[in-house]
């Protein structure tokens, strides 16, 4: 949660102006991470003088536009002054210790004089002790925040070691040495003007590097990189100093301009070099050098290097476009977020499919005593809608596991057993303890990622990128679609040497081929979704029912109708609705069905027969040529193209979330924001 920004120029003389648009620029592209109150750090005072000397500090509850406007309406900063280097350090929040207000809103500070001022995401653990140690040295806290003990922990290093002469990496080092939990944090101070210092453990940050020569002209890349052809990136040349990784433009007089992020999307519309810091680096800026330091661990080898990685992602991928809504716009993206998670992995002609990540440990996936999937919300849906085909195709015990409760149980773990980590982001939290657990009990983790560079997919023994591109609206859907299809591909890919399985795996594969046009035949049910939100407008509630490969969807579409619409919605299995849910079925209570020809399709059948009896009219969702239903059924139906029984998931469960959408819209809320939520959840 909560999302980090921050700006450095170095002998690039940008205005004050310019450098608060690009922090706030900054901010809006992390805004999804949460928002419930943005925050500010710049060199201020109208009197240029000074310039360095003070720390501005501008906080504000609300969206990044509640920031954007106090800024505007500012007028102790002198906006025009040209600033030839600089450091601007900004925040975006999601609260979890203290509500949504401006003081406690990032930055934090050490004391009135703002010596040291410090952004923050995830959550320190132990704050409780280091705050009483610090109020019993005199220290007023102002802010019911963790992160508050940071600027004044450094202040209190800083004061107490005046004689070591401490360089400003060397206090973060001794701050973060004391800090538990997961972080990620910036730190600013007046006493080290114009350097920066950042540093991670368990939250992400990358650093985003631009320098005017690399801009001019590429084959001018700084001496300082040395090429690793195999990896086809670029890495940082060693320092002298052994653990001390070291990058500086060719002559310390070149212009050069660093950004700090959580997030590569907040530094794409600025470069696309990026190194990704790993737990526990200190990266530090002085005098426009990027140094790394750490503290060596008797593992580590001594020359270690951080690669600077070429991010292929595009900004208009990142736009919103046309839409009304990042969430719309990824919605109607799936006809190609779905190719491009097969892009290169399937031989439609040979019917072969691999998984390049996967290739070289596919016979001990093979050989292994059980596959357990792990992960949270939308991406546990994801290893739901495919269990059946897991199962059937690579014949091997599938266990699901919320990885919360995963880890509240301390699952027993064997060496022999295969753990999946599916996330769309790559950093929740409960997913990545769930993974060091396994880890630690010997068992091969494999990692489901959307995001390249993420926590999961760096810790992971191997994994599947599933390429469905940036996903920016808090609610997932491309994502679904393509972890759905990643593990549809895995299924595959286990069982190609299965003879008796050659008939089932044809037809998937042709499913799979067809399945972008089939995709974009349900996005036409837009409008007559659209008008069916505008009836479900004021209810309180909506039931979803289906079984089989269908109940996923229905635990998803529920979860979408929440999430975006805040409406009750419930996904309830159709094989359980005598058990108990049948009883809330009345004339007034709204119920979608899900009925496709599949395996479980006279059942389904039977469940609505069963609701009709109970004066329930039920929305429908079945197949485009299913004539049975439309004699059966009394009630609205949409229709999806026919096709292979263990892909219906996909088309059934669009129409979900456009409905979840056009709720939402209808009921005048910010979808691509709702309340109470963000969009990677790094904290337990
Ligand atoms: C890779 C390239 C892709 C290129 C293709 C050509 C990357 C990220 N992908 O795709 O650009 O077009 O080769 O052959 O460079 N991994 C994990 N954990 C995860 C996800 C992935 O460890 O959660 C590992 C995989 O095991 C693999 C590597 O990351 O070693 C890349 O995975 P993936 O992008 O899925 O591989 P390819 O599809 O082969
Ligand atoms: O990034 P992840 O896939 O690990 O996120 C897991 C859940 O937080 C996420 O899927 C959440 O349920 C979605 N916002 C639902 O739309």
């Amino acid at each position: 949660m909560c999302g980090i920004f921050a700006y450095l120029n170095f002998l690039h003389p940008q205005s004050r102006k310019k450098i608060l648009q690009i922090l706030v620029d900054g901010l809006r592209r992390l805004e999804y991470r949460g928002y419930d109150s943005a925050g500010i750090a710049v060199d201020g005072a109208l009197d240029g003088e000074r310039a360095n000397r003070h720390i501005h500090l501008l906080k504000q509850r609300g969206k990044v536009q509640a920031l954007n406007d106090l800024i505007d309406s500012c007028t102790d900063l002198d906006f025009s002054e040209e600033l030839s280097a600089h450091v601007g350090i900004a925040h975006t929040r999601w609260a979890t210790h203290g509500e949504p207000s401006p003081v406690n809103s990032h930055p934090h500070r050490s004391d009135d004089g703002n010596e040291f001022v410090v952004i923050h995401n995830g959550i320190i653990t132990n704050f409780k002790v280091l705050k009483q140690f610090l109020q019993n040295k005199g220290y007023a806290f102002e802010s019911e925040t963790d992160t508050e003990v940071i600027p004044k922990l450094l202040k209190y290093i800083y004061d107490t070691t005046a004689d070591e002469k401490l360089e400003f990496w060397q206090l973060v080092e001794r701050a973060a040495l004391q800090l538990e939990g997961a972080f990620a944090l910036a730190v600013k101070s007046r006493r080290f003007p114009n350097d920066l210092v950042c540093t991670r453990r368990g939250s992400p940050l990358l650093v985003g590097i631009r320098s005017m020569d690399e801009v001019s002209s590429a084959d001018r890349v700084p001496v300082l990189y040395s090429c690793d052809q195999q990896l086809g990136n670029e890495r940082v040349q060693l320092g002298k100093v052994p653990g001390i990784t070291t990058y500086a433009p060719d002559n310390e007089r070149t212009p050069i301009e660093y950004f700090f992020a959580s997030d590569p999307s907040a530094v794409i519309e600025h470069t696309n070099r990026v190194i990704y810091l790993e737990d526990d680096d200190i990266a530090a800026v002085r005098k426009g050098c990027l140094s790394i330091h750490r503290h060596k661990r008797i593992e580590e080898d001594e020359n270690m290097v951080r690669s600077v990685h070429t991010l292929k992602m595009e900004l208009q991928q990142i736009m919103k476009g046309n839409f009304e809504a990042f969430m719309q716009k990824e919605i109607f993206e799936q006809p190609e977020s779905v190719v491009n998670t097969m892009r290169g992995r399937i031989n439609f002609e040979e019917g072969t499919v691999t998984l390049g990540g996967l290739v070289s440990h596919l016979s001990e996936i093979r050989r292994s005593r059980r596959l357990i999937f792990i992960a949270c919300g939308t991406s546990y849906h994801s290893a739901m809608a495919t269990r059946q085909l897991l199962e059937e195709l690579t014949e091997l015990p599938v266990m699901l596991e919320l990885a919360s409760d995963f880890l509240d149980r301390s699952t027993p773990i064997f060496r022999d057993d295969v753990c999946f980590f599916v996330s769309q982001s790559g950093e929740t939290a409960d997913t990545l303890l769930a993974l060091r657990y396994c880890k630690g009990r010997g068992a091969l983790c494999v990692g489901i990622t959307n995001t390249v560079g993420s926590s999961i997919s760096r810790m992971t023994n191997c994994g599947v990128h599933i390429n469905a591109g940036p996903e920016i609206g808090v609610a997932s859907t491309k994502a679904y679609t393509s972890q759905f299809i990643s593990l549809v591909l895995f299924a595959l890919m286990m069982s190609e040497d299965r003879v008796s399985l050659q008939p089932r795996r044809r037809a998937i594969i042709e499913g799979l081929r067809v399945l972008p046009d089939l995709i974009k035949e349900v996005l036409k049910l837009d409008t007559s979704i659209k008008q069916l939100s505008a009836e479900l407008l004021e209810e309180k509630s909506l039931l979803l029912m289906g079984r089989g490969f269908n109940f996923a969807t229905c635990l998803e579409g529920a979860l979408k109708v929440k999430e975006v619409a805040y409406m009750h919605s419930e996904g309830i299995m159709a094989g359980e609705l005598k058990h108990g849910p049948l009883a809330l079925v009345d004339s007034n209570m709204p119920v979608l069905m899900i009925c496709v020809r599949d395996g479980t399709y006279t059942k389904c059948q039977n469940a609505l027969q069963q609701v009709m009896a109970r004066a329930g009219r039920p929305i429908v969702i079945c197949q485009q040529d299913d004539e049975e239903i439309t004699k059966l059924s009394v009630g609205r139906q949409l229709r999806v193209p026919p096709c292979v029984d263990c892909l219906t998931g996909i088309l059934t469960v669009i129409p979900l979330q456009l409905l979840s959408f056009h709720l939402a819209r209808a009921r005048g809320y910010d979808v691509d924001c709702p309340r109470n939520l963000a969009k990677s959840v790094t904290v337990e």
